[in-house]
C-alpha cells in the first residue's frame, strides 16, 4: 500500500528568524487549502546530522536548508540531483518513497525561471553572460547558464583565487577575470548578474559603470532587500532593462513545495506583492 504524504515542512537555518520562506509556503498552503504545515526550525551546526536523521521520525517530509547548513546538507544526503552535484551544497530536501534523504539546489531553477518570465528574450543575442561574485550562489546561476546553452561565461570576484576556482571546476566556458574588469569586459554582455551581497541593505556599491553598455544587456540582481537595489537603481538609470532579486527567492521555492506536498505552485503577482511588502515594511 502507498503510503499518505506526509504534510509536514520547514526550513533550518542558524539563524533563522529572519526567513521569508514560512510566509511563501504558508500563502500557498491555504491557497490550495492543502492540510499541511511549513514553519522554521533554529538548528544549531552541531545539531544538523542529528536533526536530519530524524526527519522522519518527526513527521517531517523534507526541508529547506539556509545558511549554514547548504554544505552540510549536500554531505549528508543519500541522492542528489545535478543542481546539487553541480553547486556542492543543498537548499531543498525531501524523503523518497524509500526513506532516503534526497537533496537538490533549486537556486538555478529559481533564477534561471525568474529571468526567464522577465526577460523572455534574454538568450536572443549571442553573448557573453557577466557574473559578479564566486560564491554558492554564483554557482547555482552560473550552471544555470551553461546548462542553457550559454558559450561564455565571466566570472568576476573581488578574490581571484575562488573565481580561478570556479572556473575550473565548470570548464573551458567558464572564464575569471578581474573584479578590476566588471565594467570594462562586460559592455558586450547579455546578462550581467550580481550574486555578491553588496547592496544587501544597502550597504556598499559595486561601482558599475553602465556608460558603453549594449543597450540590450539585462543587468540582476539576487539580492532583494531593498528591492531596488544601488545597482538596479544605476542600470535603470542608464535605460537597460533590469531583474529584481524577489522573484529567484520565490520560484527556487516552487519544486520543494511540489515535492513536500503534491501540488506544484503558482508564483502569482498577490505572492510577489505579499512578500514585496513585507520587505518594504521590515
Ligand atoms: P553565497 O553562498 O550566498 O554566494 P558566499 O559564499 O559568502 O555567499 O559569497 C559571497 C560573495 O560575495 C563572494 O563572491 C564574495 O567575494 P569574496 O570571495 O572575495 O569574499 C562577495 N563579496 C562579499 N562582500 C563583498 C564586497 N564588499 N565586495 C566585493 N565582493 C564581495
Amino acid at each position: 500500500m502507498k503510503r499518505a504524504p506526509l504534510k509536514k515542512a520547514c526550513v533550518i537555518g542558524w539563524p533563522i528568524e529572519h526567513s521569508r520562506s514560512p510566509a511563501i509556503h504558508g500563502y500557498w498552503l491555504k491557497r490550495y487549502a492543502i492540510d499541511g504545515s511549513y514553519d522554521k526550525r533554529a538548528v544549531p551546526p552541531e545539531e544538523i546530522e542529528s536533526f536530519l536523521s530524524s526527519l522522519a521520525a518527526e513527521g517531517l517530509a523534507g526541508c529547506n536548508v539556509t545558511v549554514p547548513h547548504k554544505e552540510a546538507a549536500f554531505r549528508l544526503a543519500a541522492v542528489r540531483e545535478a543542481s546539487a552535484e553541480a553547486v556542492g551544497a543543498a537548499n531543498t530536501l525531501w524523503l523518497d518513497e524509500a526513506g532516503r534523504l534526497c537533496a537538490a539546489n533549486t537556486d538555478t531553477y529559481g533564477y534561471m525561471t525568474y529571468l526567464a518570465t522577465r526577460a523572455e528574450d534574454w538568450s536572443r543575442r549571442t553573448a557573453p553572460v557577466s557574473i559578479l561574485g564566486a560564491g554558492g550562489a554564483a554557482r547555482a546561476i552560473v550552471y544555470g547558464f551553461l546548462e542553457a546553452g550559454v558559450t561564455e561565461i565571466r566570472v568576476f570576484n573581488r578574490s581571484a583565487e575562488r573565481a580561478e576556482a570556479l572556473a575550473r571546476d565548470f570548464g573551458p566556458r567558464v572564464k575569471a577575470l578581474p573584479w578590476e574588469q566588471r565594467s570594462r569586459a562586460s559592455t558586450e554582455a547579455a546578462v550581467l548578474v550580481n550574486t555578491t551581497s553588496v547592496g544587501l541593505k544597502g550597504a556598499g556599491s559595486l561601482e558599475m559603470d553602465f556608460t558603453d553598455f549594449h543597450p540590450d544587456c539585462i543587468v540582476s540582481d539576487i539580492v532583494y532587500v531593498p528591492l531596488e537595489t544601488g545597482l538596479i537603481r544605476d542600470a535603470r538609470r542608464h535605460g537597460l532593462r533590469t531583474v529584481d532579486g524577489l522573484g529567484m527567492l520565490l520560484h527556487q521555492a516552487v519544486p520543494g513545495f511540489e515535492k513536500w506536498f503534491g501540488v506544484r505552485p503558482e508564483v502569482t503577482a498577490e505572492l510577489y506583492d505579499l512578500i514585496a511588502a513585507d520587505i518594504e515594511a521590515a
